[in-house]
């Protein structure tokens, strides 16, 4: 049998949004300690202030890296290495999370890995225990978060391929802006979910973007302005409790009818897969959920959908996707750059 190298503990660092997140996870993958702080700093804005979300990492980073590594029980000198999220994200928080990163790697002589976010989303169906057997390669990857919408063919680390993805707004984006538009607060995700559940979903009509269409492409400003007009045709002031929620409830109801159509598009388009797994924030939806696991059922493939607290920005999935590369020798330089802009299907797999 062929057997694995020990590999010490990893530190995992996430600072490319608006969560400040650490976690330290055996070299099997096991979960020893981990951490998320969800910046309320944003709140009063409406949306994310990418100074003041660098400016809090910075400050809530080292202690939340403390914080786990004594929920560990480990010294620094005990780690086998560290990774941290360097891209896509904002720039700042990249800079803070890549920055300690490598410093603590550099004072302990130990790797370092540049984690994509995104693969990082991708690998968490990996993570030990989560699905039986371990969600081998190839699988359809469906991210959706505040900021991702797209299906990603998954043959291995390093290989990914777009399938398709929106062609406007994420879907979480279109959350959070209806929900902005009845009057909820940030992020508006959870609470429109909430709202809609005492909602009629028949009471509003709203369209179905790229239903039918070829491919996997997505849309939803068209959906967004749609709920804007319906909202207009009521008189100035508060909706109605009741008639928000029915708003709502169509909204939820459209985006994940659209949902299963491109998914199921995106299934066709890679045969091979005969797993799907959701991740990112929008995974945390109910109603997204029941409609990927009946469309799942009806296609014969198993659906993988991490739970919650691992769905939306998280470290665990960070030093996870470090476990993944150290295990093949992919190791990064000190020179590794915080990226912005860095699309799953351009990530260059090093040994
Ligand atoms: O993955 P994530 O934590 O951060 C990134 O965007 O990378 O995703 C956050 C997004 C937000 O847009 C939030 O409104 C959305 O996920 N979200 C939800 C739900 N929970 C979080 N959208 C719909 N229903 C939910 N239950
Ligand atoms: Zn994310």
């Amino acid at each position: 049998m062929h057997r694995r190298p020990a590999l010490g503990p990893v530190l995992g660092l996430e600072a490319s949004c608006d969560e400040s997140a650490a976690a330290v996870l055996d070299g099997n993958g096991v979960v020893l300690a981990e951490a998320v702080l969800s910046q309320q700093e944003h709140a009063a804005f409406g949306g994310v202030v990418p100074e003041i979300a660098a400016r809090a990492h910075l400050a809530h980073l080292p202690g939340l890296v403390r914080h786990v590594m004594a929920g560990a029980g480990l010294a620094f000198g005990d780690l086998g290495g560290v990774a941290a999220t360097c891209g896509p994200g904002l720039i700042g928080g990249l800079i803070v999370g890549a920055g300690i990163g490598k410093g603590i790697a550099m004072a302990l002589g130990a790797p370092f890995v540049a984690v994509n976010h995104l693969e990082a989303h991708a690998l968490t169906a990996r993570l030990p225990g989560l699905v039986p057997g371990g969600a081998p390669f190839p699988y359809l990857l469906l991210l959706v978060s505040g900021g991702h919408c797209q299906c990603v063919a998954v043959e291995g680390v390093g290989r990914y391929r777009r399938l398709g993805g929106t062609i406007d707004d994420a879907v979480g984006e279109a959350f959070d802006k209806v929900a902005k538009m009845l009057g909820l607060g940030w992020p508006g995700g959870p609470a429109l979910e909430r709202l809609a559940a005492s909602g009629d979903t028949a009471r509003t009509a709203l369209p179905r973007p790229m239903l039918g269409r070829p491919g996997c492409d997505f849309s939803f400003s068209g959906l967004k302005t749609a709920v804007a007009h319906v909202i207009a045709g009521f008189a100035a002031g508060p909706l109605p409790v009741d008639a928000a929620a029915s708003i709502a409830a169509a909204f939820q109801a459209a985006v994940a009818e659209v949902m299963i159509d491109r998914v199921g598009n995106a299934l066709s388009l890679m045969p091979e897969a005969r797993l799907l797994v959701v991740a990112g924030g929008v995974a945390a939806n109910q109603a997204i959920r029941a409609a990927l696991a009946a469309l799942a059922q009806s296609r014969g493939v198993a659906l993988a959908a991490p739970p919650l607290r691992l769905c939306g920005d998280n470290a665990v999935m960070v030093a996870w996707a470090g476990i993944e590369r150290l295990r093949l020798g992919f190791v990064d330089g000190m020179d590794a750059p915080p990226r912005p802009r860095w699309p799953l299907d351009e990530l260059a797999v090093r040994p």
